[in-house]
């Protein structure tokens, strides 16, 4: 995506190299690092402490694990490259993009015996899967657009306000984001958009990501602590809603970022559209109970007892609760599809249904 005079991109193979890229997001919006991922320690490591996050991007970065297994494994014992591929799969629960990319490359390359050809294949299909995720994303826009539209069209005058949490931009995923690839469509055809940025606690996605992108891309927004939204729901301030998913069944109970759930019930008391805007590749189609089934992950803890930010250019970790009280870190949490409006997907827009979800895929659902 446009920053300023650069074309960007989470995570990139350098051409003459082959290095993969990644931007490690923890130093962002205040510094910009990029970090080489060089083994599949470094991959795991990446995904696990969030240098790369969001589910389509953790699936790239999944399938460019694989790449590196082969380049490791190369002259092992075939087992040896399962094993790294199964140690990037556990990297982190939540987002079934991770185990799906890296069981594609997989497939693609152990009947491969030959290490060159490995190398070369698991490279391509890497490359082949990020790129989809970029298309999958402008669909995702293309879609959802004309949500957007009608909401402008209704209300007549004045931004159409949308409501966000955590990022689900294009950090998150390869190129537009999900969430945000309608809103960059809206502020590309000209439209008067702006967008409330939950802060998301408790590592900031919304106010230190999305923000950066937001603003980066000259899109209207204002960043509001997690506990906002309700409020301005109930004196009309937001239009509507779209987030992204880590994980959805394919009844249509989404997992997102611990606080989505919140705002799901906020939307639904107000009688708000709730969009949640996913490629194909983040339904979990085997799934049918979200709350049961979905894994959640459980973080450190003290990434809620500390808090990151800048203090004049200089990095800052601030304690903030007694040092001795009990913390607790869950990352996401499960939105039921009763509370959902819709999903806006690269084929097309549905319902929060099973038979609205197979109307999209039939071909997901064929036992
Ligand atoms: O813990 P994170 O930052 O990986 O969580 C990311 C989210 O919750 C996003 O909303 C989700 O992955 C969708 S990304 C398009």
């Amino acid at each position: 995506m446009r920053v300023g005079d650069k074309n960007l991109r989470p995570i990139w193979q350098d051409e003459e190299t082959g290095a993969v890229k990644v931007i490690d997001q923890r130093h962002l919006p205040h510094r910009f690092v990029v970090e080489e991922l060089e083994s599949v320690e470094s991959v795991v490591a990446a995904i696990r402490e969030m240098r790369v996050r969001g589910a389509p991007l953790i699936g790239v970065t999944g399938a460019y694990g694989v790449y590196l297994a082969a380049r490791e494994a190369r002259g092992a014992p075939e087992d040896g490259f399962r094993r790294l591929c199964n140690r990037i799969k556990a990297a982190r629960p939540t987002a079934v993009n991770l185990s799906w990319a890296v069981n594609r490359v997989l497939e693609k390359t152990a009947p491969l015996t030959d290490p060159g050809k490995r190398l070369e294949t698991a490279g391509a299909e890497a490359a082949a899967i990020a790129e989809e995720e970029a298309e999958n994303c402008r669909r995702i826009g293309m879609h959802g657009l004309p949500i957007i539209r009608e909401v402008m069209a209704r209300k007549r005058s004045g931004p159409v306000n949308i409501l966000t949490h955590c990022n689900a931009g294009w950090l998150a995923c390869i190129e537009y984001g999900t969430a945000t690839a309608p809103i960059y469509a809206a502020h590309d055809a000209g439209m008067d958009v702006h967008v409330w940025v939950d802060e998301t606690r408790p590592l900031n996605q919304g106010a230190r990501l999305t923000a950066w992108e937001l603003g980066a891309y000259g899109v209207k927004h204002t960043v509001i602590t997690d506990n906002a939204g309700g409020h301005l729901m109930q004196h009309g301030e937001v239009d509507m809603v779209i987030v992204g998913t880590d994980r959805t069944t394919g009844t249509g109970d989404v997992a997102n970022k611990i606080g989505t759930y919140l705002k799901a019930l906020a939307a639904r008391d107000n009688g708000i559209p709730f969009y949640v805007a996913l490629p194909s590749t983040t339904f979990d189609w085997r799934l049918e109970d979200g709350l049961r089934e979905i894994p959640i992950e459980e973080r450190d803890a003290d990434e809620v007892r500390y808090v990151y930010g800048s203090d004049g250019g200089v990095g800052r970790r601030v304690l903030v609760p007694p040092a001795a009280s009990p913390c607790a870190n869950y990352a996401f949490d499960v939105t039921p599809a009763r509370l959902v409006t819709g999903f806006i997907t690269e084929r097309g827009v549905c319902g929060a249904s099973r038979d609205a979800i197979k109307g999209l895929f039939p071909e997901k659902f064929e036992s």
